[in-house]
């Protein structure tokens, strides 16, 4: 079973798709590691981000080994990361160098110790639409700029990091501009997911909805 999990950032997917992994023992691909992974290997490389023929290369020369290894820098999940991820995947050929690799795990689904699963709970922007458009089910997770922004303050100031609120709201939306704005694979909800406003549910309430959607679709299938 496949299933895809897209929105904006800091909506919630990344928990959904990892408790729902856990429920249904399924791997987890988090695709925007991909993209994380691009945008720090140039980084650390004092390579410009917008220019697309270095992203191209670091994205061609991209392994599972080595996303694995960039996740360890500090800077991978930090917001600096998710900037530059997003810098990057707005170039059409770094998503065209990106896909196979990302497509290929629906084939062969394992788990992070190598065991192979029998299924993938993907989430990103474009895992329903672009990736596996022949997903059993696809969500779309999405929640007001506010309430994700508030969200990412949270999260930051657990971690230590003191970045003013205003930063964090004016990051999240110059991101949903660039991600739904570029040409290549924008950010939209596939005609066929299910949509799930997160703004006024908590993660408890978020999973038990996606659980009754998946629970039904296994019956009729
Ligand atoms: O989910 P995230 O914050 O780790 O994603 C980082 C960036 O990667 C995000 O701004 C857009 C991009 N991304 C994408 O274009 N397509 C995906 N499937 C996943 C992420």
């Amino acid at each position: 079973m496949i299933i895809t999990i897209d929105g904006p950032a800091s909506a919630g997917k990344g928990t959904l798709a990892s408790t729902l992994a856990e429920i249904y023992h399924l791997a987890y691909f988090d695709t925007g590691m991909v993209y994380r992974a691009v945008g720090l290997d140039l980084r650390l490389k004092n390579q410009d981000i917008n220019d697309e023929d270095l992203a191209e290369a670091a994205a061609r020369a991209l392994t599972f080994a080595k996303m694995t290894e960039l996740s360890k820098h500090q800077e991978f999940r930090s917001s600096e990361g998710g900037v530059a991820a997003s810098v990057v995947s707005a170039q059409p050929r770094v998503r065209a160098a990106l896909l196979k690799m990302q497509q290929d795990f629906a084939l062969n689904p394992t788990f992070a110790d190598g065991t192979p699963a029998k299924g993938a709970i993907y989430d990103g922007r474009d895992t329903g639409t672009v990736v596996c458009p022949q997903a059993d089910i696809k969500f779309f997770i999405t929640a007001s700029s506010e309430v994700r922004a508030k969200r990412r303050f949270k999260e930051l100031q657990e971690k230590g990091l003191d970045t003013p609120y205003e930063k964090v709201l004016a990051d999240i939306v110059a991101r949903d501009e660039r991600d739904s704005q570029r040409s290549t694979a924008p950010l939209k909800a596939a005609p066929d997911a299910y949509i799930i406003d997160t703004s006024d549910m908590n993660i408890g309430e978020v999973v038990a909805k996606a659980r009754e959607i998946i629970d039904n679709h296994k019956k009729s299938a």
